[in-house]
Formats: structure tokens, sequence, C-alpha cells
């Protein structure tokens, strides 16, 4: 048994020494991230969750400790004692939080050895993504990675103390479930005792956290595992976290604010940052028409402007046309602008065609007016209306496309964040809150050839906008809110029907028989039957808002154990296959 493990204990972690701790006899334990030998002394910097230290081996204070430090590698564990002292004049390391201290060592223990990494684990360089994740436990030794989990963690324990605080109760719902709807696919258990029966897991606690309104918890929270069989993204997992809440008797606003208080209490105790509350509040119709998108990026501005009734006369054929025929033009405006080259203007055109623009028409604003292909169709009054509504002075640039109002946003929408990024526009430690509120209720799947709820189907329309939902449901808002930061949905939720007969409309306005309503959810239906109080919630997703803290590239930065974009487990091997006995236990057959 180790002297060190047995005896000696660990005193300090080796990122929290500091000059305080000068003159003591320290022992610290962790993993060897460099091994540097000058001239006889032998330097290592250890490394713990909370940092690095350097520790000294030298032949003058014991040529036996000595001797064995050499056999020292990277990653090796060690447990090592000695006195803490200042580093010698030119030594001092200012990048590092211990730059200052370094331990002389009289004791040594190496734990244990290590083969050589598959990656370096003291560089930032470029390690291919499906190493790191194969060897996630090395990889999470790196400082980065071991920040974000600290960080992930205090995210986690400062909305538990907020919720508590504001008189929520925590309440766990089961994996072993029916199908929620939440629009994606399910992941499929089954069922060993019913065979040919199969439990669903929860895609959100939605329904479960409905009926804990109707038992009467009043103020229900939880930071609970979501599972959803969906194409991935760069944003999206298929096992993610959402920080669940519902509550009773409340409206839109006290939702919204409660949310706010706790993202500002995360926010300065995770971040020391002061956020603005309340965050600024944009419908969907403002969110699209100005940003093209429902979840914009307000950390700059290049707004979407409505083009159609200045150039609907004009003598372009191709906006004339477009105009004609229901669509709308647009354009954004870029700043100085006029200096991209037309190399850089064709990149433009083939990324918004990715988007369904059929093309990208520019204009160069002069003292005396454009530089542009489709300068020549425009009365002069017409090219100083659009400068005008466009704010455009000399060494903008106008871009414009003409399309559906879909495509007109999808494209423009998209090409204003990817330009806002090539330009330097997004100061990245920003943080950018936007609600976005009164979604549709329904959109048409043109693939179920019905329509379809935006959010879910227990989402409570607007009450002026009830008398619509049999004569123009795409007309019909709900009472449904997201809310953004810096361009990504971290949260969503909406005030629920708490009330039979309007539920019953909005299954008519789906085109959801009653009986199958009731199949999929019928005890949700019996319980609004028995006094359901008027409630609502919201779940914010937990692995994106952190993501974005931590200034992650991708959502899995801020996971222990992610999956790939084929929801693989490449540390693991899951999914995999199982053997037959398995399978027949089940009654089932792959086929
Ligand atoms: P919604 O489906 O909008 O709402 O989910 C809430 C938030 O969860 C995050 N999220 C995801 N994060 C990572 N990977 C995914 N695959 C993923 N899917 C969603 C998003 C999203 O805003 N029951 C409702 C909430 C309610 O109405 O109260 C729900 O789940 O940040
Ligand atoms: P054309 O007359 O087709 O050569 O087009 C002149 C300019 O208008 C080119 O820069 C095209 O990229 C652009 N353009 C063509 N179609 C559209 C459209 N639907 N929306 C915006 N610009 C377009």
């Amino acid at each position: 048994m180790s002297d060190f493990i047995t005896v000696e204990k660990r005193t300090h972690y080796c990122g929290n020494l500091t000059a305080n701790d000068v003159g003591k006899d320290v022992v610290l334990m962790g993993w060897v991230h460099r091994r540097r030998d000058h001239g006889g002394v032998i330097f290592v910097d250890l490394r713990d969750r909370e940092g690095l230290a350097q520790v000294v081996f030298n032949p003058e204070i014991s040529p036996v400790i000595h001797k064995e430090a050499h056999r020292i590698r990277s990653e090796f564990v060690l447990a090592v004692k000695g006195r803490v002292r200042i580093r010698p004049e030119g030594m001092v390391n200012p990048d590092l939080k211990t730059g200052d201290v370094e331990v002389m060592v009289d004791k040594l223990e190496i734990l244990n050895e290590s083969k050589t990494p598959p990656f370096v684990l003291d560089t930032d360089t470029d390690i291919s993504e499906n190493i790191r994740l194969k060897y996630r436990y090395l990889d999470l030794r790196r400082p980065e990675m071991q920040q974000n989990l600290i960080l992930r963690s205090k995210v986690a324990a400062r909305t538990r103390n907020y919720m508590e605080k504001e008189g929520f109760i925590e309440i766990e719902t089961p994996f072993l479930t029916k199908s929620t709807p939440e629009g994606a696919r399910d992941y499929l258990v089954p069922s060993r005792v019913s065979q040919g029966t199969f439990y669903a897991l929860p895609q959100s606690p939605q329904l479960f956290k409905q009926l804990l309104m109707v038992a009467g918890f009043d103020k229900y929270y939880q930071i609970v595992r979501c599972f959803r069989d969906e194409d991935l993204r760069a944003d999206r997992q298929p096992e993610f976290t959402q920080i669940d809440m519902e509550m009773s008797f409340v409206s839109e606003e006290e939702i919204m604010r409660m949310t706010e208080g706790l993202m500002a209490h995360i926010f300065e105790s995770c971040l020391d940052l002061k956020l603005t509350v309340p965050f600024p509040e944009l419908t969907y119709t403002e969110a699209m028409e100005r940003y093209g998108t429902d979840s914009p990026d307000i950390r700059f501005s290049m707004e979407l402007k409505e083009l159609t009734p200045i150039v609907k006369n004009s003598d372009f054929q191709v906006f004339r046309e477009v105009a004609d025929s229901g669509g709308v033009v647009k354009a954004i405006k870029v700043e100085e602008g006029s200096k991209l080259s037309r190399k850089d203007l064709d990149g433009l055109t083939d990324y918004v065609g990715a988007y369904g623009a059929k093309g990208l028409a520019w204009a160069r604003v002069k003292s005396d007016g454009w530089t542009s292909p489709i300068f020549k169709f425009f009365k002069p009054l017409e090219v100083e209306q659009i400068n005008e509504k466009m704010e455009a002075s000399t060494g903008d640039l106008i871009l414009f496309v003409a399309d559906t109002p879909s495509i007109v946003h999808d494209s423009l929408g998209n090409l204003r964040v990817h330009l806002a990024e090539k330009t330097g526009l997004i100061e990245q430690k920003d943080f950018a809150f936007t609600w976005v509120t009164r979604f549709p209720m329904f959109e048409y799947s043109d693939h179920e050839k019905r329509f379809v709820a935006k959010h879910h189907p227990f989402t409570s329309p607007v009450e002026e906008d009830i008398p619509f939902l049999e004569t123009d449901p795409a007309g019909v808002r709900a009472r449904a809110y997201d809310l953004v930061l810096n361009g990504t949905e971290i949260g969503g939720g909406s005030i629920r029907i708490h009330r039979r007969e309007i539920q019953s409309k909005i299954f008519d306005a789906l085109s959801l028989k009653e009986d199958e309503a009731r199949m999929r959810f019928g005890f949700l239906l019996d319980a609004l039957e028995y006094g359901a109080p008027p409630h609502g919630g919201v779940a914010l997703g937990f692995d994106r808002l952190v993501a974005i803290m931590i200034g992650a590239e991708s959502i899995r930065d801020g996971m222990a154990f992610p999956k790939t974009q084929k929801a693989a487990c490449l540390l693991t091997d899951a999914p995999s296959t199982v053997n037959l006995e398995q399978l027949m236990e089940l009654s089932l057959k792959i086929v």
C-alpha cells in the first residue's frame, strides 16, 4: 500500500498553490503534464483538476529520488512531497496561476505509469474529434475540458440554489414511459414482461410536469435528461439535459421574469457578469421580418429591410415578377462593404444559393449612385428611396434577395450571420438574450399533409385567436415563447391548455382523431377534467447554455461523454449488437 495514500495524504491541489504557501511542506498528487531536464535538474509540471504546479527534482537534495525521477514520463501518476519556494529570478511564469512558486521535492512515489497517450495533452494543437471521443478520459484531462465541466457543475449547482430559493420543488419523472409529443422520433425500449410492447424514453418531461400541476405542486423543476432520435447538428445531441420547470396560476410574464432571474443569477455567480433584465422581446413576426429567423443573433444590427413597395414598379424584371407573384424583395446593408471583391460577392451568391435563393443582387453605394449590375434598371428616385430605407451611405454594400418570404428570410437571415462572423462584427464575449414570443400555433407539414403543432399540442392559443381555429389555423398565434442567446434557441415554453374543450379544438385543428389522442395521451386528458389549474412553464437547453458560456463551438465540449453526429459513443462503442438470448427473451427478431 502506498505510503502517500495511507499516511501522507494530499495537502493541496497543484493548481491552488500560491506565494502564501512558501516555506510549507506540501503533498501533491497528479499527472505529469510535461517533463523537462535542465542540466541535471528535472522539472515536472504536475497537473490536477485545479491546474499545474512546477515540481523540481534536484540531485543535490536527493540523488535517489532524482534517479527515480528519470523514469517519469507524460501522464504518469505521481505523489510528491516537498517544500514550496519562490521561483528563482527569471523562472517566473506569468501565464500560470502558480507561476511564481515551485516545489522542491524530497519524497516521490510513482503511483502508476501510463502508456504514451495517443495525442499530446499539453498543447492546444488540433486533435481529431473522433480520437478525442474514443479516449475521452484522456481528453477530459486537458485543462480546458476540466474547466468546462467544472463550470457545468457550477451552473447546475447555482440553478438548484436559485430554484430552491424561489420555492420550486424538485421532482423526478420517469425515463421508462410513453411517447411524448415533442416532434422528434422516440427511442424505444422493449418490455420483457409484456412482450411486444415498448416504453419510450421521454423527449421531455412535458406530460408529467403538467400532471404535477394537476397534483398541486405549483412550482416544479428538474435538471433532467431528455432523449430525441432526430438529425443531429452541432447544437443537438440525442440525449441532452434540460432545466425544466412548470408553474401554476401564472401568466407568460411571470415565467419569463423567473427565467431571467435564473439567468442573471447563473451569469453573475458563475461568470461574474451582470445581465440587464428584463431581456428584450420580439414577436415571432418581428423576428422573422427583421432578422429572417426565429432565433436572431442581436449582438449586431444588419437588419433585413423590406423593399418590395419601392421596387415593384421598377424596370428590374426579376424583382417586379417576384413582387407580382406575392413574393418579397428584401436587403441587408454591409457597412463599408463596397470593398468586398467580385470574387467575394460570387462566394456570397453561392452561399445564399444553398438556402434556395436564385441570385444575390448587389449594389456598392457611391456619392452619385451605385456600382451595380442592376443600377441601370432603377430610376434615380428609386435608388434614392432604397438608399434611404437601407440607411446606406458611400462605401456601403447593399445585398438583395427576391423570392418567397421563406427563402428570402432563410437566405438573408443566414447571410447576415455569415457576414458578421466574417467581418468580425460579433464580439465573442457578449451575451445577447432575447425572447421571441407569439409563435404560430401550427405549421403545415408537407410530409404529413396536415397542420402540426409548432411547439406541442398542449400549448394554449392566444385567447383572441381562438375563434379562428377552424377558419384560419395558420394565423392562430400561440402563448409560446423561446429564449434565444446569441442566435441559439436555448429555451422554449408556453402557457398550457387547462380546459378540455379547448384541447379538443386543438386536436381537431391538428386533424388528430379523439380516439388516437386518447390512445396517446388519454391520461393527460383525463387529468385535465379533475380540476387542472391554469399553468405554464419553460425548459432550458442546459448543454447549449453551458456551451455558449464557455465559448465552445460545439455542444459536445461542455458534455463529459457526448455522442457523434451519428449518435454513436466512440468510447463504449454504443450502439452495438446484442446476443441472441437477449433478443429471444424479448421476443424480438432483427429483420
Ligand atoms: P423544446 O423542445 O423547445 O421544449 O426544448 C427545450 C430546449 O431544449 C434544448 N434542446 C436540445 N438541446 C440539445 N440537443 C437537442 N437535441 C435538443 N432539443 C432541444 C433547446 C430547447 O430550447 N417540453 C418543452 C418545454 C416546455 O414547453 O416547457 C420542450 O421540451 O435549447
Ligand atoms: P440577371 O439579370 O439574371 O443577370 O441578374 C442580375 C443580378 O440579379 C445578378 O447579380 C443576380 O445574382 C441577381 N438576381 C437574380 N435573381 C435574383 C433574385 N431572385 N433575388 C436577388 N437577386 C437576383
